[in-house]
């Protein structure tokens, strides 16, 4: 059955846990749908594992745009979710307004999620009013990491807590679907998550969140520039696709692929009057 707002919604007040992924392609999605998730995000973070970007300041709109479609067009029934870029929302309401209808009409996707607290809730409302279903990202907002200096734990003051509850709270009165918590003591993911009735999905944020979210390059040990303390490893697929990538050159190499088996044939009488 297909995961909506409501499933979400309904599983936080049953106290059912919600499981998000990243995906940025038709076949992970699929993967990932058949394998039960709950939602998939088609995260900004696609400018890291996908695009090779030292952040996620040079995605675009229309990256997001060609990867959210083809998440869309392999999930049956998780909830995808499609982020907001960089300064997709940032430079006025009217244009996130525009950019979150552009990526809802092209993609198909369920919701858009945009980084910010407070101080985006008229942003939120303004989505929200579109009748698009918004999911707030704060905590550790990685489009701010210039502003941060660097990825750094938020919230660990008495002032950055209650901000970060605030932010909880804005996001809520501003007609967010839920909100991703990230990088934050688990003490305040407990509090945030507390603190407001729409469910709360952590990154590094303590178990004590609505649902959990990674990256699946992460999970599968398939991007190792950087490893968040957050992340857990469940397989080694890189070192698996690795190799297999070897046991290819070699055989190319050596000549004993491809085989007969894998070679389309044609008649004799015909191959001979091409000699
Ligand atoms: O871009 C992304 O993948 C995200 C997750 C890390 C939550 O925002």
């Amino acid at each position: 059955m297909k995961t909506t707002v409501t499933t979400l919604q309904k599983m936080k007040e049953e106290g059912k846990k919600i499981t998000m992924l990243t995906a940025y392609d038709y076949s992970t999605a699929k993967l990932e749908d058949e394998a039960g998730i709950d939602t998939i995000l088609v995260g900004d973070s696609l400018g890291n594992v996908m695009l090779g970007y030292e952040n996620t300041i040079p995605v675009t709109v229309d990256n997001m745009i060609t990867y959210g479609a083809s998440v869309v067009r392999g999930a049956k029934n998780a909830f995808v979710v499609i982020d907001m870029p960089f300064m997709s929302y940032q430079t006025s309401v009217y244009d996130a307004v525009c950019n979150a209808g552009r990526i809802m009409k092209e993609t198909g996707c369920d919701a858009v999620k945009l980084e910010g607290g407070v101080k985006f809730a008229p942003v939120i409302e303004a989505i929200t009013n579109a009748s698009i279903p918004v999911i707030a990202h704060i905590g550790l907002t990685p489009q701010s990491i210039n502003a941060f200096g660097g990825h750094k734990v938020q919230g660990k003051t008495e002032a950055a807590a209650k901000q970060i509850i605030e932010d909880a709270k804005a996001v809520e009165a501003a007609g967010a679907s839920a909100i991703v918590i990230e990088g934050v003591p688990a003490a305040i993911g407990k509090l945030a998550t507390e603190a407001v009735k729409i469910p709360t999905i952590g990154i590094g944020a303590g178990p004590d969140c609505d649902g959990q979210v990674l990256v699946y390059q992460d999970v599968l040990g398939m991007f190792t520039d950087f490893t968040p303390k957050f992340v857990k490893r469940y397989a080694d697929i890189g070192s698996i696709m690795k190799e297999a990538f070897a046991d290819y050159i070699k055989e190319v190499k050596e000549q004993s692929f491809p085989e007969e088996k894998h070679c389309y044939t044609m008649k004799e009488d015909v191959i001979e009057k091409l000699y």
